[in-house]
């Protein structure tokens, strides 16, 4: 039994919570995520580990309500417990030695971008974060992106807040301007195929990190599959980190729509 020791509302759909986790948050690094399930019935679902404070033994979790596990979860209130969370599970992000990186967060990504960001700011690497939104009222983190960067850049669909626009206005205008060794993207598919076609025009190695359904998160079940650069990988151990020049977007797409019907329930 895992204890929820904190609960913040983001916004109408996006709720964080810091959950009592020792031996996750003594291991955990940028990148990695959990599978948790509420209670014995309940469905195993991956969430990434938005923050973590190894000292205090808690990992922060920052959950979109999207459907029937994520609804029940964000239901839950300090002092509630969660029946199972297991990890840290996936490879930690490989960075590199980049001196100068874009990170970009599209909505809820955003929250899966920020250790990303502050992992390179705290290694003195120059970031710069776009945080893409559909408008003012859903923007989330922006005082803790804030903390983790030399530049943080906000987009909104319908410009109610920021610049208006998409986050790739706001990247091409920066890599035509200037040098940078590495971009990161996490958002929805949609966003980090077009940033990854945006950086291919300029060479710059860039980092995408895939959300396929995940149902053991061990290898095990082939149900994260995803096909980069020709081959096949399990996005819960090879992953969720890929090359996105390399990443094959379109069938991740395809699979990702699957269980409609079933997830309803
Ligand atoms: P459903 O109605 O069942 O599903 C809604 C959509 O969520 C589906 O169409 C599908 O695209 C996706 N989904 C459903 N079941 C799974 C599953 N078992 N595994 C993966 N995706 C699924 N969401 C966050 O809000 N915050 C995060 O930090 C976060 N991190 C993630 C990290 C990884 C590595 C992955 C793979 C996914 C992450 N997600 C995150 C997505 C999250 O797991 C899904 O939103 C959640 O499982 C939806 O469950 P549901 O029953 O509420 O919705
Ligand atoms: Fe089963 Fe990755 S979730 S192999
Ligand atoms: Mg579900």
């Amino acid at each position: 039994m895992y204890k929820i020791l904190k609960k913040e509302q983001l916004n109408d759909v996006v709720t964080a919570f810091t959950i009592e986790t020792p031996l996750i948050a003594s291991k955990v690094k940028a990148g990695q995520f959990i599978i948790l399930r509420i209670d014995e019935h309940g469905e195993r679902i991956p969430l990434t580990i938005a923050d973590f404070d190894a000292d205090l033994g808690t990992i922060k979790i920052i959950v979109q309500a999207v459907g029937a596990t994520t609804k029940r979860l964000v239901a839950l209130n300090c002092g509630d417990t969660i029946r199972d969370v297991v990890g840290p599970l996936g490879m930690p992000t490989e960075f590199g030695n980049p001196k100068k990186a874009i990170v970009v967060g599209g909505g809820v990504g955003c929250a899966i971008a920020f250790p990303q960001a502050k992992a390179l700011f705290n290694n003195g690497v120059d970031v710069e974060i776009i945080a893409g939104f559909r408008n003012k009222d859903i923007v989330i983190l922006e005082d803790e992106m804030k903390g983790v960067c030399n530049k943080l850049h906000i987009t909104t669909d319908d410009g109610s807040y920021g610049k208006k626009g998409f986050v790739t206005d706001v990247l091409k205008d920066l890599l035509t301007n200037d040098n940078y060794d590495l971009v990161i993207a996490i958002g929805p598919i949609p966003m980090m195929k077009f940033v990854s076609l945006t950086t291919k025009e300029f060479s710059v190695k860039t980092i995408v990190s895939l959300n396929p359904i995940m149902i053991d998160g061990t290898g095990m079940c082939g149900g994260c599959r995803v096909r980069v650069g020709g081959e096949t990988k399990f996005a819960c151990v090879d992953g969720p980190d890929f090359d996105g020049h390399l990443v094959d977007f379109d069938s991740l797409i395809r699979r990702n729509s699957f269980y409609k019907q079933e997830e309803s329930h």
